[in-house]
């Protein structure tokens, strides 16, 4: 089987690392069972935002390098289909794998379904419901022209099955050739076992940063929504400052914010520390070691629950409805005090399997 797998965006690296070992783990026991193809599409082209994660986790090269990089949402995503058209009809895959909800899944999701080439999509069935978030009508596209939908939690499956995918529950759709909706769990549950145990035995990141365990809030800001809307941004900003009255915070900074700082004249509380975007185990490393978390990112707030520490999110809404469930996570619009979560103990991710179940099933 060939499969070509397509990221672009710093989480995408995170969560295909999972799945190329699942890979290389069935090309052990058989060999040449898949040929795995990777295409970076150039939408993340810093160090900080691409190739760190690619050298920590010890991920290859990739086979093709499309260079699409920045722009407006529609010329990006249309950089990103045709220069992957292009890769497509050369290699000629079985299947098209894409990750999450950015402009590359898109992207790539569409030039491979214009070839008649089957889609995988993994983190599939998720929504927000709120359409202004360029992410949102992403992951309804993408869902939309997938074969195979590989869902993180069964809140997603139940949106698939609303928006009537055939749903399976045993690993073998009833119409095979038909689209349908399986439960894996989260590729990023497994990332996180394995990377956590990596991240607590390299040199501890606090020391330069003159942060003490315990005494601090982690803090990541990048949505569109809000760092594009001064407004919205001076709100934010306000809510985190007032935090930072009783406890430092710590901000790894998105290049996306830095271009916005620049241009802000209030700025941030003196106990705000900047700092470069943070590679994966730096961040891990931060997680454990911080007080709570304040974030707008999704994987944030899922690794804030595993790790088992508060989370108060920059947004207005959030697909991982899970982690506020079980009182670990909380709106920004609804905070009143950490105390008052009530932090119950739950395990809606899987059982950091998923990328194994995802590569059998793809087998199967
Ligand atoms: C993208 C995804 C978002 C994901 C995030 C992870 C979309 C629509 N959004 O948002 O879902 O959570 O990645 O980080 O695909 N920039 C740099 N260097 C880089 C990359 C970006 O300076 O390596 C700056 C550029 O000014 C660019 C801006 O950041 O215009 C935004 O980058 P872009 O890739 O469009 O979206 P993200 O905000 O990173």
């Amino acid at each position: 089987m060939k499969l070509c797998q397509i990221v672009g965006a710093r989480p995408q690296f995170i969560k295909y690392y999972p799945v190329s070992a699942a890979i290389e783990k069935v090309n052990r026991e058989a060999p040449g069972a898949i040929h795995d193809v990777l295409i970076h599409t150039g939408q993340h082209y810093d160090y900080d935002m691409s190739k760190v994660f690619f050298d920590e986790l010890g991920i290859r090269e990739p086979d093709h390098h499309l260079e699409a990089g920045s722009g407006l949402h529609g010329q990006q995503t249309a950089d990103i289909l045709i220069k992957t058209e292009a890769v497509l009809k050369e290699e000629k895959p079985d299947i098209v794998i894409v990750y999450g909800d950015t402009n590359s899944t898109l992207g790539g999701a569409l030039a491979a379904a214009k070839l008649n080439i089957p889609v995988a999509h993994v983190e599939a069935g998720l929504r927000s419901f709120n359409r202004s978030m360029p992410e949102e009508i992403n992951r309804i596209l993408t869902d939309r022209i997938s074969h195979r939908l590989f869902c993180p939690s069964m809140t997603a499956m139940g949106h698939l099955e609303r928006e009537g995918f055939q749903i399976c529950d045993n690993g073998r759709p009833e119409r095979t050739e038909e689209p349908c909706a399986l439960f894996t769990g989260d590729v990023m549950a497994d990332v996180f076992i394995h990377a956590g145990q990596i991240a607590a035995s390299r040199p501890s990141v606090l020391e330069s940063l003159d942060a003490e365990p315990g005494r601090f809030a982690l803090l990541t800001l990048h949505r569109a929504e809000n760092t594009d809307d001064p407004g919205r941004f001076s709100k934010i900003q306000e809510f985190i400052n007032q935090m930072a009255e009783d406890i430092p915070v710590v901000f790894p900074v998105h290049p996306r914010v830095q271009n916005r700082l620049k241009e802000q004249l209030g700025g941030f509380h003196n106990n705000v520390r900047t700092i470069q975007p943070a590679g994966y185990f730096s961040l891990l490393q931060l997680l454990g070691a911080c007080a709570f978390v304040l974030t707008d990112s999704g994987g944030l707030q899922k690794e804030a629950f595993w790790a088992r520490k508060p989370c108060i999110t920059l947004r207005d809404e959030t697909e991982w409805v899970e982690t506020v469930d079980a009182g670990w996570n909380v709106l920004w619009t609804h905070f009143t005090t950490l105390d008052a979560l009530p932090k119950k103990q739950a395990a809606p991710y899987g059982d950091g399997h998923a990328a194994e179940k995802i590569v059998r099933y793809l087998l199967s």
